[in-house]
């Protein structure tokens, strides 16, 4: 039901994508973001109850702004490492959600993502989040894919859980990334597979 697809026809701009990308699913398709994304973008990362528990935001739009820029040019640097991804939801045909897949170390790569509170508890996080670890098992095989739990986020928890992520026994390999309001989080891990 969430399996990723391969794509008949991808837009002109899909040529500067690394390969493996978009990745769709049933519901969501996951691209690199597009300056027009704005407006979408801005929604959810001005919104305090999505960013409560992250490492930024709410951010004002030139914030929003700056990081489409960015996420938008580290995706087309060739052997891309930072992939900041938008989750266009097919029926809509809005980014509904961000998603990204940052390479910290060598074979050390963090997961992140947050979605617009209209489409909480739809099944977005979960099958957006299935769909990124197949790509990163072919983008960085055998690579440990982690991502950190603020405590009071069960949400985010069940979302990793149900998309193959087992608590890490051990966080010291992920310390340098638990700060601010992940100093105390919780870190659920998965080794890349290819599909
Ligand atoms: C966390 C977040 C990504 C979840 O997105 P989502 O699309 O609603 O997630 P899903 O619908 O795929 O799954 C949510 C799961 O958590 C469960 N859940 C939701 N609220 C819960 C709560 N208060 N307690 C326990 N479980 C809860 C849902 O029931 C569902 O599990 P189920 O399918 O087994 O029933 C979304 O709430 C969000 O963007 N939050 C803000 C940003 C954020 O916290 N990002 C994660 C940083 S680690």
């Amino acid at each position: 039901m969430n399996s990723a697809r391969s794509t008949p026809s991808a837009p002109a701009a899909a040529r500067d994508w690394p390969p493996g990308l978009p990745l769709e699913t049933e519901r969501l398709i996951v691209r690199p973001f597009r300056e027009s994304d704005f407006a979408d973008v801005h929604e959810y990362a001005s919104d305090p109850e999505v960013t409560r528990h992250l490492r930024w935001g709410p951010s004002a739009a030139p914030e929003t702004l700056a990081f489409l820029r960015q996420a938008i040019a580290g995706v087309r640097t060739a052997g891309a490492s930072q992939f900041h991804l938008g989750v266009v939801e097919r029926k809509s045909a809005r980014v509904r959600g961000g998603l990204s897949l940052l390479e910290r170390a060598p074979g050390l790569v963090e997961i992140g993502y947050c979605f617009a509170r209209p489409v909480w508890g739809l099944g977005y996080a979960t099958e957006a989040v299935r769909s990124a670890a197949r790509f990163a098992g072919v983008r960085f095989p055998g690579a440990d894919l982690f991502g950190l739990v603020t405590p009071g986020n069960p949400a985010s928890e069940r979302v990793l859980l149900r998309a193959g992520f087992t608590p890490a026994l051990d966080a010291s390999p992920y310390a340098a990334w638990m700060t601010g309001v992940c100093s105390t989080a919780r870190v659920f891990r998965q080794r890349c597979r290819p599909a």
